[in-house]
């Protein structure tokens, strides 16, 4: 049986089938981690209950070695999922000897060349559950609110969002794209159906390597008919509003794996900061205080609290590391102290990292141009001055995409939308209503240097029957790691594709 479901067999006995994810071993007794996917169970196997050579053979498993359980299942709320197993009956499978994987810190590029064996672990575990609640939470949105779920192409002729980070591929010895957006067809669509969304698989050739942009990701744009930016903005609210709620509702354990501060979750219930770009530019300059607040006033705050922060676990660190020094101390302390200074020295060079960051992030703050797209870090500035996701809108016509509206009262803007996470997260959704004018849309592709002729059937939809239409773009890892809170993009998806990797 799944050990997710240990508790309909209190009491009685159980076969287990899964993997050593840890061990431990005291006086004829061997303590088994097993895990199955579903669940982790403490099992417990004691010479006394087992043939003494079996009970060698356990004592000497591995980690992820393979093999079948059967025993008492007891319930102990001191362990882990609630329940532990008293093993009567066991067959090994695999033993494995070494598994590349130890249960000790290892750096990033070494985890992501091991990815396919990383998944096992417990962090990257939980993330994929929760994964898995967001893309059905999504789903189960769209679908209660009456859209119809249409997939777009994947290989097309046209750029959706400009030709600078195109993948080419060839197409019956024609040149062709991967696509970067299902937008224009989901336009299409919507033309034909009212409300739909596409969720696929979308891909950009972005030569960067950010904590934010992976080479292919799972994009959800949504698109409707007779909608406008403002009625596009409370879509996205209210659509993020319910990802959210899904995933405290379901995924709590995850969620504590993960170590994750619920409280900026639970704040996404509260209405989302609505900001022009004119006001978001003012605020992220300084020249407008948000509380009573400027941003030098928080960022000169945040460097206070994180020197103080540093200060406190260096000081715990020093104690510990005295205790270990002392020595005669028992295994399971000593492997205590040394896993908790770990993880403190792991915070203290994230606290380093930021007190280096944030002096520069302010500094351009301050220098930002007026016209200009907002880079990352000018994002996380922006939002730490609120506690709720940001929706930034009408936009300088100049740096958005060919196929935004412009702003029927001040041409200069275009109505796109950006969604803003909150804890320096930035840009999870882009979006906007579109411009229905032939002739407008024409000057656009031209100013873009796009190829009219791949794009004649687009036009094609305003000549026939045109009408305010509106949609956006969720970003899925993006999500997924603000979520989840992830350093980095690359853990939100099984196996990431990224400027300089492809494997494995
Ligand atoms: O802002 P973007 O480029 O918007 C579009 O593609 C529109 N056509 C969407 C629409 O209106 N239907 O991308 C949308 C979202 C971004 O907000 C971000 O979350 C995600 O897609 N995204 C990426 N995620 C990971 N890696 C990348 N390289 C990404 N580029 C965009
Ligand atoms: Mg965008």
């Amino acid at each position: 049986m799944r050990i997710e479901d240990l508790a309909k067999k209190n009491g009685q006995t159980a076969q287990i089938q899964g993997w050593v994810a840890n061990k431990r071993e005291s006086k004829g007794l061997v303590f088994l981690n097993l895990r199955d996917g579903s669940g982790i169970v403490q099992c417990i196997v004691s010479a006394d209950n087992i043939d003494e050579k079996l009970f060698q053979e356990i004592a000497s498993l591995g980690l992820e070695s393979s093999l079948e359980i059967a025993g008492k299942v007891v319930q102990d709320e001191r362990q882990i999922g609630g329940y532990e197993i008293h093993v009567d009956e066991a067959k090994i499978i695999q033993n494995v000897s070494e598994y590349p994987i130890a249960n000790k810190e290892h750096g990033a590029e070494f985890l992501m060349d091991k990815r396919h064996l990383w998944l096992r672990s417990r962090r990257q575990w939980a993330i994929m559950r929760v994964r898995n609640t967001i893309i059905f939470s999504i789903h189960n949105f769209f679908q209660k609110e009456g859209f119809v779920q249409m997939d777009a192409p994947i290989l097309t002729a046209n750029a959706c969002e400009g030709t600078t980070d195109l993948f080419t591929v060839d197409y019956f010895e024609n040149e062709a794209y991967l696509s970067q957006s299902g937008q224009l067809y989901g336009e299409a669509m919507a033309m034909a159906l009212g409300k739909i969304y596409t969720f696929g698989p979308t891909f950009r050739s972005e030569k960067s390597k950010t904590r934010r942009h992976l080479a292919e990701f799972w994009m959800i744009e949504p698109e409707m008919i007779f909608c406008d930016i403002f009625q596009n903005m409370d879509v996205i609210e209210k659509f993020i509003q319910h990802v959210v709620a899904e995933v405290l509702a379901k995924n709590e354990k995850e969620l504590n794996v993960l170590d994750r501060d619920l409280e900026p979750l639970r704040s996404v219930e509260k209405s989302f900061t609505r900001l022009s770009y004119d006001q978001a530019v003012q605020i992220l300059k300084g020249q407008e205080k948000v509380n009573g607040q400027s941003t030098l006033d928080l960022i000169q705050k945040e460097l206070q609290e994180l020197k103080e922060e540093k200060e406190k676990l260096e000081m715990d660190n020093e104690e510990r590391q005295h205790i270990i020094t002392k020595g005669g101390i028992k295994k399971g302390k000593l492997a205590f102290l040394q896993s908790t200074i770990d993880k403190q020295k792991q915070r203290i060079k994230q606290i380093e990292e930021d007190q280096r960051n944030l002096p520069q992030w302010l500094e351009s703050a301050k220098n930002f141009a007026y016209g200009n797209d907002f880079g990352g870090s000018d994002e996380t500035v922006l939002t730490k001055m609120f506690d709720v996701p940001v929706m930034v809108y009408d936009w300088p016509h100049e740096i958005k995409a060919f196929y935004m509206k412009r702003n029927p009262d001040n041409p200069k803007f275009a109505r796109g939308v950006d969604l803003l996470a909150p804890e320096g997260y930035g840009e999870i959704v882009g979006g906007g209503e579109r411009e229905t004018d032939v002739e407008w849309l024409k000057e656009k592709i031209i100013e873009h240097k796009l190829p009219m002729e791949e794009f004649e059937w687009y036009l094609d939809l305003r000549r026939y029957g045109t009408v305010p239409h509106s949609g956006f773009g969720l970003g899925l890892e993006r999500l997924v790691s603000w979520i989840c809170k992830l350093h980095h993009v690359r853990e939100a998806i099984p196996f990431p594709r990224m400027y300089g990797r492809i494997e494995p």
